[in-house]
């Protein structure tokens, strides 16, 4: 009856979506836990590419379910249009269900969040301006509405007035912006709830009975452990828990269910959006590896940021998460180098610092110390098997497994589902 979590293990867009499409075949359901259409997972197999922001990458797989747990926030249109665009690429999209206790992305949280971000100057945080943030302050600040809450009827009018009155107060008072109207939100709530209604389920009941029947489970982790509201680089993160501890409370789920947590590395690092990243590379070495990778986002399409692999801050990723895997995603970029570099301890000042900083300004400070290593000419592009890969990018993989304390499962080397390498068997 196990559930397998897969779990960013950086700043996100580790290549999660391709991951959880290789080992969707082998399991019932894909599960997302938490974040919501700030995600972006890029999905490649024989069907095509496909990007998906909500509904859960498992879902090219015949017969696999697509869960999205009660801790997603969702924007009803964005989930539509993946749905259309799935079904007019001939996926089933009648495995879908949503969680009636999932939180909606509310038009006014995308106006706060633009507002927000706009008074923040040049603290700004770069969101994806999709109106997660707010929608996550509401939940926890008790005024959200719940997909469950769109399907009530004349329960919901009240909810979302006394909610609109505040938002707007805020709107025209602080930020000196515009009113939005109550009628259109309201009208755009019952189209809302007529179009999600025939996927609304009790999403934690279907969870546990497919565990109850003996069936496998995979848990999507969406954005990335460095971003995680708790334990990444605070302020300058998301505003869910990406990490393990989100899975549970999610998804309403057992964490005794849990068999098994990957985490999810890319070779290097990126980042999107700002706030500290101790390996980030600047100038022509970052430029030259970002059009070689084609680094922009998958949700923005902005250039993300580029560095070498962080050890440091990946020890923590391990800590926080528990994994009991690895998977290490785009070894294929690093091909031709002539040699590669692993951060492996931050200084300030001269001085170590041994572990991942809590205290933002100190992690802005710390001066990566690196470890170089001899990069490899012969391609991993494309490679299925260990033996196919060039010695030096063996001792790579070796070199990080070392330092994160952790073993490799798998390694990826191209964003189609079968340029992977199956190092250990994942799913028991
Ligand atoms: P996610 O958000 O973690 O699912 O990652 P994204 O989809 O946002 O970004 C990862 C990008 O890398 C996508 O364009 C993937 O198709 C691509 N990708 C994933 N694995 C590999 C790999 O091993 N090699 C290469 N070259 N691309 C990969
Ligand atoms: P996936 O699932 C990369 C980043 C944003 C910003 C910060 C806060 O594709 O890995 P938000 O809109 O969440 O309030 O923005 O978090 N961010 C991501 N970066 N991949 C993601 O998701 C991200 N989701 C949010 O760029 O820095
Ligand atoms: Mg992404």
């Amino acid at each position: 009856m196990p559930a397998y979590a897969v779990i960013g293990g950086q700043w996100g867009d580790e290549g999660k979506g391709k991951i959880i499409d290789y080992l969707a075949g082998s399991v019932n359901a894909v599960v997302r836990y938490a974040g919501g259409n700030n995600a972006g997972h890029t999905v490649v197999n024989d069907k095509g590419t496909f990007q998906l922001h909500l509904i859960p990458s498992g879902i090219c797989w015949p017969g696999v379910y697509g869960i999205i747990g009660n801790g997603v926030v969702v924007n009803p249109d964005v989930m539509m249009g993946e749905l259309d665009m799935l079904s007019s690429r001939d996926i089933d999209i009648s495995r879908v269900s949503i969680s009636e206790r999932a939180h909606v992305i509310m038009p006014y949280h995308i106006v706060q969040d633009r507002l927000e971000e706009e008074a923040r100057g040049s603290s700004a945080i770069g969101t994806t301006g999709q109106g997660v943030g707010p929608a996550y302050v509401d939940k926890v600040g008790r005024m959200g509405i719940r997909v469950g809450d769109l399907l009530d009827g004349e329960d919901l009018a009240p909810k979302v007035e006394r909610a609109l009155a505040f938002k707007n107060a805020l709107f025209t008072k602080i930020y000196c912006g515009e009113c939005l109207s109550l009628d259109q939100v309201m009208s755009k709530c019952r189209d809302w709830a007529e179009m999600l209604r025939p996927y609304v389920q009790p999403t934690e009941q279907i969870v546990q009975d497919l565990l109850d029947q003996g069936k496998s489970l995979l848990l999507e982790g969406a954005q990335g452990t460095l971003l995680d509201i708790d334990h990444g680089s605070y302020p300058y993160v998301t505003s869910s828990s990406p990490s393990i501890g989100g899975a549970c409370t999610g998804l309403g789920l057992n964490p005794q269910a849990i068999a098994g947590v990957l985490g999810v590395f890319k070779a290097y690092s990126t980042r999107v959006g700002s706030g500290p990243m101790p390996s980030e590379l600047l100038g022509q070495g970052a430029e030259d590896l970002r059009e070689k990778a084609h680094e922009y986002g998958t949700t923005t399409g902005r250039a993300r940021r580029i560095g070498w692999f962080d050890a440091v801050a990946g020890r923590y990723s391990v800590l926080v998460n528990g994994f009991t895997g690895l998977v290490l995603t785009r070894l294929d970029i690093l091909d031709g180098f002539p040699s590669v570099k692993i951060c492996v301890g931050y200084q300030v000042d001269g001085k170590d610092i041994d572990r991942f900083p809590s205290n933002t300004n100190l992690l802005e400070e710390c001066q990566p110390v690196y470890e170089e290593m001899p990069g490899w000419d012969e391609p991993t592009a494309s490679a299925t098997s260990r033996s196919q890969l060039p010695k030096n990018a063996v001792a790579y993989i070796k070199r990080i497994e070392e330092l994160m304390r952790c073993r490799a499962q798998i390694i990826s080397t191209g964003p189609r589902r079968e340029e992977t390498i199956l190092l250990e068997p994942v799913i028991v």
